[in-house]
């Protein structure tokens, strides 16, 4: 996106900032003009301690010379190239995802307790280490666990039947423990530290709303939750654009009384989780202890559902 003469320009050529502001702007994170250029003013302000107007002048100038704004198709065209996709395994939920999980967008996995959320998300940090040709992206993996159950020996048992070695598969998982939603949200605004080494292209936020579900409860806060949730989803929105990432998020599901038929469930966080995802899965048990992922929506993927199980050996087309 930079142009070529370009290349030079770092945020020190923006004006209002010397060498002290220019410091402050990278141990907050906003070391590229691409990330101020996408910053919010109230971050920039708060993070700097540079005024409004200074801020929003930082912001234009860095938009300016990172020429962003629209691109031709054929540009696009070369960025939907870029988009790489990890496999889950399983063939059948493959060709349903179109491939693989896709990096430079959010998939959504959600369905209720045991319906194998927490078990996708632990193929996909095993699958992304794989090379290329068996279906990976040879990376590293971040992951946030909000509810304790990433499990390291259940990578390990994934890894063998990979064929990666199992001391580096643990080693390339980075895990931090997220212990309400403020921590969440924290994390994932650290996740961009990692994310900028370019050896990172999966991030999971398993869950992603059950410190917010537990947090906000009854009606009244229903308001404040989702302005944060929607923050939240926007900030892993944006490093999948930036970092060209893989992002898969999990999400329960709760009842819904007042539907008589079809299925009584819903994703939790409404919209405002539904919007923002690109990619959504709803995941349910089936007949024969097998699992059913039903793609539910996608930009560019009709709605489609496979069946696969969870085996010793992680997911699979047939129970072994
Ligand atoms: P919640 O987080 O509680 O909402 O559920 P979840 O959707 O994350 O479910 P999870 O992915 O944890 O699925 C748990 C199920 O996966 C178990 O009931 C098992 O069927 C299966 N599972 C978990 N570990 C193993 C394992 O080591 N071997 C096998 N064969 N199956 C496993
Ligand atoms: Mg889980």
């Amino acid at each position: 996106m930079v142009k070529k003469e370009e290349k030079e320009l770092t945020v020190a050529d923006l004006p209002g900032v010397g060498p002290s502001t220019a410091e402050k702007l990278a141990a907050a994170g906003f070391d590229t003009l691409l990330a101020i250029a996408v910053a919010s003013l109230g971050n920039l302000v708060s993070s700097s301690g540079v005024s409004d107007s200074v801020a929003r002048k930082m912001i234009q100038a860095a938009r300016d010379m990172m020429e962003m704004g629209f691109e031709t198709a054929d540009e696009v065209l070369t960025r939907r190239m870029a988009c790489k996709k990890i496999t889950t395994s399983s063939e059948a939920f493959d060709e349903v995802m179109g491939g693989g999980f896709e990096t430079g967008a959010i998939t959504e996995c959600y369905g209720e307790f045991g319906s194998g959320k927490t078990q996708v998300g632990h193929q996909l940090a095993v699958n992304v280490q794989r090379p290329e040709e068996e279906g990976g992206l040879n990376s590293k993996v971040i992951y946030i666990d909000t509810e304790n159950t990433f499990r390291p020996e259940r990578i390990l048992q994934m890894a063998k039947r990979a064929g990666l070695d199992p001391d580096t598969a643990l080693k390339n998982i980075k895990i931090a423990r997220a212990y309400n939603s403020d921590h969440q949200m924290l994390l994932s605004e650290k996740a961009e530290d990692l994310l900028k080494t370019g050896e990172y292209k999966l991030l999971i936020v398993d869950s992603l709303t059950a410190h917010f579900r537990a947090e906000y409860i009854g009606r009244g806060t229903l308001s404040e939750r989702q302005q944060k949730l929607n923050k939240h989803m926007h900030l892993l929105l944006k490093l999948a654009d930036m970092y060209n990432c893989c992002v898969m998020v999990t999400n329960q599901v709760m009842s819904k009384p007042n539907v008589m038929f079809g299925d009584p469930t819903v994703a939790i966080g409404g919209h405002v989780v539904g919007h923002s995802s690109t990619f959504r899965i709803y995941l349910r048990k089936g007949k024969k202890g097998s699992r059913v992922a039903k793609l539910v929506d996608s930009p560019n993927l009709p709605e489609n559902e496979c069946m696969m199980f969870v085996t010793e050996g992680g997911l699979s087309d047939k129970d072994e």
